[in-house]
């Protein structure tokens, strides 16, 4: 029979939960950051100085997630069983600008960072869905002519998305689970602190300790494609 409580549960990915399925991290060795100046394709400062640039490193990063044998890997497939198993219970907030939490089933998901499929109006913020044709000269269709758009990503400098609902989750959470993030960006660096100052179990899932890694309850050292599913499997088992 179900358990009657079920507990709330708030997870956070980083691009170490879709490593296995061939994308890149940012900060291991031969990450994103390796060969690019920061400044240079993920700031709004950059974008100014040279869209085409900022349009050629998100459209090579597009052109990769879509490449057949990029596919959800164990670890996105037991995130979707957890959703599955807690329903409105759970939250998944991700920093991936990647659709693989998507293609592997999780609904209940907010992408912090925005998403690699989605452009936006500079002007007006809405969100499109990713055309092939897009580049630096691609015009705004939601208003005047003239507006440039952008790629749906939140560089540094930028406040990330759906903030207010992230904090309210967090204040509410029975459990935190951090999954694959090196803990160096803020401000999702912090939710590990915000959960457990709201009373909330607080578990690291990660291939190494991360910059935040003293600050949880419980470490889980591995692959998460390999550590994952267990731990979901014994997670639903105790608690749905
Ligand atoms: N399983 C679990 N963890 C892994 C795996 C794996 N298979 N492979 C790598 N990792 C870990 C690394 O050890 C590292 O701690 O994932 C983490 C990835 O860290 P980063 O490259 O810093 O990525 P992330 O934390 O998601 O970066 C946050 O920074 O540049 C910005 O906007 C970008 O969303 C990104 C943000």
């Amino acid at each position: 029979m179900d358990n009657v409580y079920k507990p709330r549960v708030v997870v956070l990915t980083g691009a170490g939960v879709s490593a296995e399925s061939g994308l890149k991290t940012f900060r291991d060795n031969n990450g994103l950051w390796e060969n690019h100046r920061v400044e240079d394709v993920a700031t709004p400062e950059g974008f100014a100085a040279d869209p085409a640039l900022v349009y050629r490193f998100y459209n090579e990063r597009r052109a990769q997630l879509q490449q057949p044998d990029v596919q959800p890997n164990p670890a996105h497939k037991a995130l979707a069983k957890l959703e599955q198993a807690l329903g409105e219970q759970f939250l998944l907030v991700t920093q991936n600008v990647d659709d693989l939490h998507e293609r592997a089933g999780n609904q209940r998901i907010l992408h912090m960072h925005g998403k690699l499929l989605s452009a936006r109006c500079c002007k007006t913020g809405r969100a499109i869905v990713w055309q092939d044709d897009f580049d630096d000269t691609t015009e705004c269709r939601c208003c005047l002519p003239g507006e440039q758009m952008r790629p749906d990503i939140v560089w540094f400098g930028e406040v990330p998305m759906h903030m207010d609902d992230i904090i309210m989750a967090l204040a509410q959470a029975d459990v935190f689970i951090a999954i694959g993030t090196s803990g160096q960006v803020y401000p999702a660096a912090n939710f590990v602190a915000m959960a457990a100052d709201s009373g909330a179990r607080t578990i690291e899932i990660n291939l190494e300790p991360s910059q935040q890694n003293s600050l949880f309850d419980e470490h889980i050292v591995g692959r998460a494609g390999e550590v994952l599913p267990e731990f979901v499997a014994d997670f639903i088992e105790q608690y749905c």
